[in-house]
């Protein structure tokens, strides 16, 4: 029998992911519209969304092109089983995602979400070295200061130890690199000119346990959820050589990079670098269905095909929901709206006004350090007494009461505003920006 009392407008039974769940219940935070570049509150007040939700909605919110796809398709077909059965909307994106991903990428995973993505390139490049006569190759390399979703592998890989220190010991045989902020990056630009030879980390522990031990390298482009941390130049290219010369698969995490964020179509692209798989999420639906992909080299279905029998599975993986017609029809409608207006550019175009609003704040006491690239952000916050994260809550709550939401970890401000944002858009998010920081 069920002996919760009745429960009224009660916010207790969701216990709520990444957050201080008592005292946001204590003062909530409850949106109830959206719209555009605009969310509404239950009190009705307007706030401009400066985080893309949570990197996700690059095309603006309420888009009904979005809308009247899923609802179409809900109707249509409700649900197939991915295992041994498909239906045409995942195969029509899975081109359209081929053919804007970089290099050979062109084999396309469906997941439900970032994490999952990570774990799903994880787990090919361990099968792939096996089907390769390399099973011996288990080690996987991540990076200090990373963000890989939440789940064993990425979070073993990952490197934020908020993250991590609760959970154990995770997968054995991980190693990390370096993050890359050195402090001459202080207020860098774009990409720091020092710091490629942090890549050289690699070559350490290939050093130190032999290149035949390890499968897979994976970074993210730009360290997003940590601060944003804009790779070094050379850097990538670096941990490409060290990759191919050891025959090490390198995996780029761009869940939050992908799909426009940098300007360029991936964060591969910006950087010049072709990985051997890439993860992506969040835009991939305009976060309005839960989604994640890998786009993986044609080396890595042809090998793990080539060693299963014709009739066999090649790879024993996959999700329930990898690919559904909801998601799939989500994420086609996103495409559309990406190709025919152009988002990719316009986030290009957008993009020196957007830095010169971002490193107008480095005169406010309050900001210790600023990163960007593309339409991504990070402003460090000195830290309120001596508490690391107490700022950045506090500032949560007080942007919040200013009308801007961006997300915060820690106590640096992240900025991301969805792709379509105007340069009205950008004056009111840093105006109110400004205006609260120049508080503290
Ligand atoms: C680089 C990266 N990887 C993975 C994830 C996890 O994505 P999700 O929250 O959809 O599982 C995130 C989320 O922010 C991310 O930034």
């Amino acid at each position: 029998m069920n002996t919760i009392a009745p429960l009224g407008n009660s916010l207790e039974q969701h216990w709520m992911p990444f957050t201080a769940n008592r005292s946001f219940k204590a003062n909530p935070r409850i949106m109830s519209g959206a719209s555009g570049m605009y969310y509404t509150t239950e009190r009705g007040d307007k706030l401009v969304d400066g985080s893309a939700g949570l990197f996700c909605v690059a095309a603006g919110h309420g888009r009904p092109e979005i809308a009247d796809a899923v609802s179409q398709t809900l109707r249509e077909m409700d649900f197939v089983p991915p295992f041994q059965y498909g239906h045409p909307k995942s195969f029509e994106l899975a081109r359209r995602i081929a053919a804007v991903t970089p290099g050979d990428l062109n084999h396309i995973f469906f997941c439900n979400s970032g994490s999952e993505s990570v774990e799903t390139a994880l787990k090919i490049a361990i099968a792939y070295q096996r089907a390769r006569g390399e099973g011996q190759r288990m080690r996987l390399v991540g990076r200090e200061r990373a963000y890989h979703g939440v789940n064993f592998g990425g979070l073993s890989v990952a490197g934020m130890v908020n993250n991590r220190k609760a959970f154990g010991l995770g997968l054995p045989g991980v190693c990390h690199l370096r993050h890359t902020m050195l402090p001459e990056h202080n207020k860098t630009v774009g990409q720091p000119e020092t710091g490629a030879e942090l890549a050289n980390d690699l070559q350490r522990l290939i050093d130190l346990y032999g290149a035949d031990q390890f499968a897979a390298c994976i970074v993210e482009p730009i360290a997003g959820s940590t601060g944003v941390l804009v790779p070094p130049k050379g850097y990538l290219n670096r941990l490409r050589e060290i990759c191919d010369e050891n025959g090490i698969l390198l995996i780029f995490d761009e869940v939050i990079c992908g799909f426009g964020r940098t300007g360029h179509e991936f964060g591969s692209d910006a950087f010049g670098v072709v990985p051997d798989m890439v993860t992506m999420a969040k835009a991939l639906t305009n976060g309005v269905v839960p989604m994640g992909a890998v786009a993986c080299s044609e080396k890595l279905l042809d090998t793990l095909a080539d060693v299963a029998p014709d009739w066999g599975i090649e790879l024993f993986h996959g999700y329930t929901y990898s690919g559904c017609p909801v998601a799939s029809a989500a994420a086609l409608a996103t495409r559309d709206i990406f190709e025919q207006e152009d988002l990719v550019s316009r986030a290009a175009a957008m993009t020196p006004k957007f830095l010169d609003a971002l490193y107008s704040l480095g005169d406010l006491p309050i900001v210790k350090d600023i990163r960007g690239y593309g339409l991504l952000g990070g402003v460090d916050l000195a830290a309120l007494d001596g508490a690391p994260g107490k700022r950045g809550t506090v500032a949560t709550q007080d942007l919040f009461e200013a009308g801007l939401i961006v997300k915060l970890t820690g106590d640096c401000v992240l900025i991301s505003p969805p792709l379509v944002c105007e340069e009205s858009h950008l004056d009111e998010i840093f105006t109110k920006l400004r205006g609260v920081l120049a508080t503290y």
